[in-house]
C-alpha cells in the first residue's frame, strides 16, 4: 500500500512537472532548437503586438493548462503551483503595467495602433487572476482602462467595428487576433454574468463586423485593410491567419466558458468563418507546403511566418471541432515551417512585419514569426 501510494504520487508528480516541459519531439525541431527558437522570440519581440503575441505563444507551449485551449474549465486556477508558474508570462504583464504611462488608458503605447497594445491584456488578466497580494489592484485596473479604451474611446466605424487605428477609422486583418480574444477572456473572468455574457457577445460581434468589411466571398479569404486614407485589398497571408487565429481563441473561450450552451450560434458561425478561411488559404498551398506572402497572387515570395501561424490555427481547429479535412495541408505546412528554422533557432524565409510586401532582409529576423513556431509547437503537441 505504501509503495502504491508513493508511485501514485510520484507519476502525479511527473505528469504535473511534465507540462511545464515541451511534450514530445517535433518532427525536425528538438526540444533543443525549440528553445532557441524561444529565447530568440523572447529576445526580439519588442513592438506591442510582438510582446502580446509571443505572451499568448509561451503560455500555449509552457503553461498550455493556463491557456484557453486545453479541455476544461477556461478558467485559470486563483494560486498558481510553483511548478506551473508562468513566470515568463507574467512578467511581461508585470512590466507592461509598470511601465505604462501616466495617464495612459492603453496598456502600452500602440504607435498609432488601437489594436495592437490589447494584445498584452490576457497576460495581464491572468497576473491580476492569479496574484497573492489581494490589495493589489493594479493590474485589474490596467486592464479595465485597456478595456474602456476599446469600448467607449477608440474611433469606431459606421458598422459599430472599432478602428485599428486611433488617427482615422480603418480597419486591418490582424484587428481580430489583438482584441477580440482579450475582451472574451475579460469577460469569462467576470463574477457577473450579465457583464460576462454581454463580453463574449462584443468580441463575437466584433469579428462579424470585421469580417462583413473584409471577407471575400469569391475567393474565401480576408482583405488586409479597408477604410481610411489607404486601403490594402489584397489577401495578406498573415492578415488571414490573424483573422482566423483571433477567431480561433474566442472560439475556445466561449467553448469552455460557463456561457457556451447559451452561446451555440456564435460558435457556429465562428467555427464558419475559421473554416472558410483556411478552405481559401490552403487552395493555394505551394507544393513544398508554403504559403505564398500575398496567398493567391502567383508573383508573391514564400513565406514561412504565415504559413506557421495558419498550421498552427488548422490543428487548433481539427482538435477542437473534430473536422479534419484541412490537417493534410497543415502538415505539410509543419514539415516546411520545422525545416525552415536555422542551427540558431530561426525562422527563415520571413515576412517583414513592418514592410509586408518584403521579406525580412540582412540578417534580421521577424520576431512575431518566431512565436507562431511556438504556437504551432504547441498546436502540434496536443494534437
Ligand atoms: C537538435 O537538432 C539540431 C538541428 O537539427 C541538431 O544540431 C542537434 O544536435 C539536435 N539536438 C539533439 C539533442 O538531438
Ligand atoms: C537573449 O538575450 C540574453 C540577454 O540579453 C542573452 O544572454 C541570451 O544569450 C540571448 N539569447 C539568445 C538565444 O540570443
Ligand atoms: C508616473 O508619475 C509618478 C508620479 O509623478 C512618477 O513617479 C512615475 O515615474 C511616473 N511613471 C511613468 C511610467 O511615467
Ligand atoms: C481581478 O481578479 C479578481 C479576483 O481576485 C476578480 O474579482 C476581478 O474581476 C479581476 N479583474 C479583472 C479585470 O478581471
Ligand atoms: C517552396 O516553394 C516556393 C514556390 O512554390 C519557393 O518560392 C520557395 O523557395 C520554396 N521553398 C521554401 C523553403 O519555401
Ligand atoms: C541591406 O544591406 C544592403 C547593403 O548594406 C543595403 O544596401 C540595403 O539597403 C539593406 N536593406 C535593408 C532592407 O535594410
Amino acid at each position: 500500500m505504501y509503495w502504491f501510494c508513493v508511485c501514485v504520487a510520484f507519476a502525479l508528480f511527473a505528469t504535473l512537472v511534465s507540462t511545464r516541459a515541451v511534450p514530445r519531439a517535433f518532427p525536425g525541431l528538438n526540444t533543443t532548437l525549440l528553445s532557441l527558437v524561444r529565447d530568440n522570440a523572447v529576445n526580439s519581440s519588442t513592438q506591442s503586438w510582438e510582446i502580446g503575441t509571443l505572451a499568448e505563444a509561451l503560455t500555449e507551449v509552457e503553461w498550455p493548462r493556463l491557456s484557453v485551449f486545453l479541455p476544461g474549465s477556461v478558467l485559470p486556477p486563483l494560486i498558481l503551483p510553483w511548478w506551473e508558474s508562468a513566470d515568463d508570462v507574467l512578467t511581461i504583464a508585470e512590466t507592461v503595467v509598470d511601465q505604462r504611462a501616466n495617464g495612459s488608458l492603453p496598456l502600452a503605447d500602440g504607435l498609432g495602433s488601437v489594436g495592437d497594445p490589447a494584445s498584452l491584456g490576457q497576460a495581464v488578466l491572468l497576473r491580476n487572476w492569479t496574484r497573492r497580494d489581494l490589495t493589489d489592484t493594479r493590474f485589474s485596473t490596467a486592464a479595465g482602462e485597456q478595456l474602456g479604451y476599446l469600448l467607449s474611446v477608440a474611433p469606431r466605424a459606421d458598422s459599430g467595428a472599432i478602428s485599428h487605428r486611433d488617427d482615422q477609422v480603418q480597419l486591418w486583418a490582424d484587428f481580430v487576433y489583438m482584441v477580440p480574444p482579450f475582451i472574451a477572456y475579460f469577460g469569462v473572468l467576470q463574477n457577473d454574468d450579465y457583464g460576462g455574457l454581454a463580453l463574449l457577445q462584443v468580441a463575437y460581434d466584433q469579428i462579424r463586423l470585421y469580417r462583413d468589411a473584409l471577407f471575400d466571398a469569391d475567393a474565401s479569404l480576408w482583405r488586409h485593410v479597408t477604410l481610411g486614407s489607404w486601403e490594402d485589398s489584397g489577401h495578406w497571408t498573415t492578415g488571414n491567419g490573424w483573422a482566423a487565429a483571433g477567431a480561433m481563441r474566442v472560439l475556445a473561450t466561449i467553448k469552455r466558458s460557463r456561457f457556451a450552451s447559451e452561446m451555440q450560434s456564435q460558435q457556429n458561425d465562428l467555427v464558419q468563418w475559421i473554416d472558410e478561411i483556411l478552405t481559401g488559404v490552403w487552395y493555394y498551398q505551394q507544393s513544398n507546403g508554403t504559403l505564398l506572402n500575398y496567398v493567391d497572387q502567383p508573383g508573391s515570395f514564400a513565406d514561412s511566418a504565415s504559413t506557421a501561424l495558419l498550421a498552427a490555427t488548422t490543428l487548433r481547429y481539427s482538435v477542437l471541432t473534430s473536422v479534419t479535412k484541412h490537417d493534410a495541408a497543415a502538415l505539410r505546412a509543419l514539415e516546411l515551417v520545422f525545416s525552415s528554422v536555422d542551427e540558431d533557432g530561426w525562422l527563415l524565409n520571413t515576412v517583414n512585419p513592418e514592410a509586408w510586401t518584403t521579406l525580412t532582409q540582412n540578417g534580421t529576423h521577424s520576431a512575431e514569426a518566431q512565436s507562431f513556431v511556438l504556437l504551432l509547437a504547441a498546436a502540434w503537441a496536443v494534437y
